[in-house]
């Protein structure tokens, strides 16, 4: 898949510009503060439905307009699609595919397909479990849809839960016949859900311990571990749904006097998380900045090499101020392996990327764009 071209109307710093991209490489390069990642937002919002920065939409119009609207033209397997969004003020949004209205997000993302990376990925590998968690359930929900609406179930009979156990009416014995009935479905939901990131956070792993590898001309391997309140140490004991049900169902029935006096429900798997070694040591603490971030970027390979997999076709790399800090070494490698795949990426020294003959160069400046 690869993005052919974007019109971009009142976005941000943008008065009006219509960007058409190459299906290889696009280097996006200029000063602090001119409009690179304003792109990238613009783009990867028909990938995910929101803003990455967690702006809120009426951020993204630009100062002193009404509404901001970005068109994009994009290539799949099949067909070019056109697809459309358009900003307003009252928060109200309008998205089209193909000169059709779509009424909801839901129907909106799936079509254009993504993959980000920018700095604050590295979270994932730096930051608390919740940035993991975050990190699976999006990768997770870009293959699969029905995901999203069994983390929906599960954050749903979470909260019943908890307000059981905060209800303090432990003396009635409805208290405890309603604790068993939310324990219950709750134990077979989260069953699934990290069954379901097990299996993912493996088959990612497989690729990303490779990716590392090969960037670093094997010196570096890594190797994941994840961490549940219901396994030891093999991950491959939480692909067994049935398995997982009963001990989550264990667990909650062991912990809940516990849980009536936290008023919370203490383990289960939302508390899911995984730890990445390098070198066997956690890399959370050990691994360097450089280290950390081809981790990460290993990472977000993986994921769009497992996109690939699910759909047939890679997603588009947009790759936001995070290979300029890697050293020669590992930048080379990185864009070989992109080779074959669109990737648009912007950069403040567009000297790091002079060895590179094949590229499509925009030159950005307080919102304007030329070609160079
Ligand atoms: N709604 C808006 N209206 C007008 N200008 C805006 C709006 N939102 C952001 N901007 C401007 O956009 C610019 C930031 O653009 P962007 O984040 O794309 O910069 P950048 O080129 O990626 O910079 P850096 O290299 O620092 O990451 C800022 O000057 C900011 O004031
Ligand atoms: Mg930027």
């Amino acid at each position: 898949m690869y993005l052919d071209c974007a019109v971009f109307e009142n976005y941000r710093n943008i008065v009006h510009f219509p960007f058409s991209f190459d299906p290889g490489i696009n280097i996006l390069y200029g000063k602090n503060a001119q409009g690179k990642t304003n792109v990238i937002e613009g783009i990867y919002f028909f990938g995910s439905g929101k803003s990455f920065r967690h702006a809120k939409e009426r951020d993204l119009i630009r100062e002193g307009e009404n509404h901001s609207q970005i068109s994009i033209a994009y290539v799949d397997a099949v067909r070019e699609n056109k697809m459309s969004v358009r900003f307003f003020r009252d928060m109200s949004k309008e998205m089209f595919k193909n000169g059709i209205k779509i009424g909801r997000t839901s129907n909106f993302i799936g079509n254009f397909r993504a993959v980000l990376f920018c700095p604050e990925h590295l979270a994932i590998v730096k930051n608390d479990p919740s940035e993991r968690r975050a990190f699976l359930d999006h990768a997770i929900s870009q293959i699969d849809r029905s995901y999203l609406s069994a983390l929906m179930e599960h954050k749903r009979l979470l909260e019943q839960r908890n307000a059981l156990l905060k209800s303090e009416n432990e003396t009635k014995e409805s208290f405890w016949m309603t604790l068993d009935i939310l324990s219950e479905r709750l134990a077979v939901c989260a069953a699934a859900i990290t069954k379901i990131r097990a299996e993912y956070l493996k088959r990612l792993f497989d690729h990303a311990c490779v990716l590392v590898q090969q960037m670093t001309e094997g010196r570096e391997k890594i190797d994941v571990r994840y961490l549940s309140h219901i396994a030891g140490d093999a991950i491959e004991e939480l692909f067994d749904k049935k398995g997982n049900e009963e001990r989550y169902r264990r667990l909650m029935y062991e912990n809940r006097k516990r849980e009536v006096l936290a008023g919370t429900t203490i383990a289960g798997a939302h508390r899911d998380d995984f730890e990445i070694r390098l070198l066997g040591k956690n890399a959370k603490i050990f691994a360097s900045q450089g280290q950390q971030r081809s981790i990460a970027l290993a990472m977000k390979l993986a994921e769009g090499e497992i996109a690939r997999e699910e759909s047939g076709e890679y997603p588009v790399f947009l790759l936001d101020d995070v290979l300029s800090e890697l050293d020669g070494e590992r930048k080379k490698f990185v864009l070989s392996e992109l080779s074959g795949r669109q990737v648009i990426l912007t950069t403040c020294d567009e000297g790091d990327f002079s060895e590179i003959d094949e590229a499509k160069r925009i030159f950005v400046e307080n919102g304007t764009y030329s070609y160079r």
